[in-house]
């Protein structure tokens, strides 16, 4: 048999990252074909000794005997993103921000390293690959952002950004985005799966080693994921997701991960003429614009761990065409169709010849099936052209029997609801009963 010998190429796949010493048509991890890349490696660094990076040759001590200290944390500025982190930026922690290009993550990031700016002793530093200093200047004005202790730093070689990093020792790096930076001990292009991953090493080290935090933006591929999407993920310690939809101006935070707090918080901005603003009630400021018609109804969706009320709409028409159409926006589209089959078996309320669409006002995409029945109501208020009462709102699941079922946190959704001055209908068990109750007697 031959020796093994340390081979010097690798072939790693530009999809999920995953590595192989030989080349092969397809990546096994992530089952795409031809997505293999052939890379030269530097020989292995000694201070990559694996395990989590503040790691040093020591013996192993009782658990017991270990003392913590606290994690030091620093306040961002804003109170939705600091819940979302669990309370703060964490001390050497490294923190992903993805989101589609546009949607604000600069902005959200120029803002914060002027709060900080504003407060903190030292100095906070900025990286951008994607835009010059003039640049940032001219957005940072628009923002009215003018903190003195914010350096920016157009870079994007990974070697010039620690010698900076190194010497400035900031209380808060950015790094705007990980998609341009680069590593010139490898030839491939910024953006490529090993440059981001390196680059992402590099900074990881860098942040545990200086106790520095550090933000990186990551950009979002077609799929919905950050490129390079399981490497990065696995390397930071928080992964946030900024959403929402560029034309509107709700923004959502989400944590995916948090090695320092829950994932089930959401933070929730809206996007203005002056930067992003925190939203302290998001129902009354999706309701602002509400007008009473037919096919309006609330419903009030978990957001992490507040409930949050909402407004559905749905309008029928007659189908032009033999075959109706289906649109759904915020909503998925397969439920649409299950609740517009239950709608006719179970509440005979036949839309099979009318064109339905349903919304969810302010561009939130909701997955919550505490919406089933208020969509439900909306369509059959549309349908028979009823306006509801303006103060109803509806949560229910619905299931094919056309039942009206209970869902997660009941007790929390109905106290919002009546905190904001809104009422739920007398509890129906059935869809069909619950639509003749509502719509009987309106107009
Ligand atoms: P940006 O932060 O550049 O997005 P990302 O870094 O995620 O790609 O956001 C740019 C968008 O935000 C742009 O379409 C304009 C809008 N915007 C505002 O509406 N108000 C503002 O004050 C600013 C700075 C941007
Ligand atoms: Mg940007």
């Amino acid at each position: 048999m031959p020796k093994k010998s340390r081979s010097s190429t690798v072939f790693v796949c530009e999809v999920c990252g995953e590595e192989y010493i030989q080349w092969q048509g397809r990546c096994n991890n992530c089952n795409n074909w031809n997505t293999l890349k052939e890379f030269k490696v530097a020989p292995v660094v000694a201070e990559r000794g694996g395990g989590y990076s503040g790691e040093t040759a020591s013996a192993p001590i009782s658990l017991a005997a270990i003392t913590g200290q606290a994690e030091s944390r620093t306040l961002s500025g804003f109170a939705e993103l600091d819940r979302v982190l669990g309370g703060g930026i964490v001390a050497g922690s490294v923190i992903l921000l993805g989101g589609d290009p546009g949607i604000g993550k600069s902005t959200l990031l120029l803002q914060v390293v002027e709060r900080m700016g504003s407060v903190s002793k030292n100095q906070i530093l900025y990286i951008s690959g994607e835009e010059s200093p003039e640049q940032i200047k001219l957005r940072a004005e628009r923002l009215g952002a003018t903190a003195s202790e914010v350096q920016i730093l157009a870079a994007t070689n990974i070697d010039h950004i620690t010698a900076v990093v190194e010497q400035l020792k900031p209380a808060l790096v950015i790094v705007d985005s990980i998609q341009t930076m680069y590593d010139p001990q490898f030839p491939s292009t910024p953006g490529s799966i090993v440059q981001v991953r390196e680059c992402a090493v590099r900074i990881q080290h860098l942040a545990k080693r200086l106790g520095v935090p550090m933000v990186l933006v990551g950009h979002i591929t077609k799929e919905g994921t950050v490129a390079g999407p399981r490497t990065l993920e696995h390397l930071v310690d928080v992964v946030l997701y900024l959403e929402g939809e560029p034309q509107q101006q709700l923004r959502i935070l989400r944590a995916v991960k948090n090695r320092f707090g829950d994932v089930t918080e959401t933070g929730i901005f809206a996007m203005e003429g002056k930067g992003l603003v925190e939203v302290d009630n998001p129902g009354s400021f999706l309701l602002a614009e509400r007008v009473q018609v037919p096919g309006s109804v609330l419903s009030a969706v978990i957001e992490g761990t507040r409930p949050m009320l909402i407004e559905v709409q749905a309008l029928t028409t007659k189908s032009v065409f033999g075959y109706p159409r289906r649109t759904a926006s915020g909503f998925d589209p397969n439920r649409l169709n299950l609740l517009l089959a239950v709608l006719e078996r179970r509440a005979h309320i036949d839309l099979s010849s009318h064109d339905v669409f349903v919304n969810i006002v302010g561009g939130l995409k909701v997955k919550d099936p505490a919406v089933d029945a208020a969509v439900c109501v909306a369509l059959a208020s549309a349908f028979k052209d009823k306006v509801l009462a303006e103060n109803l709102c509806v949560i229910g699941e619905v299931g094919l029997a056309g039942e009206v079922r209970q869902v997660q946190q009941q007790e929390r959704r109905a106290k919002e609801i009546k905190a904001l001055g809104y009422v739920l209908p007398p509890k129906e068990k059935s869809l069909a009963g619950m639509l003749s109750k509502l719509l009987a007697g309106r107009s």
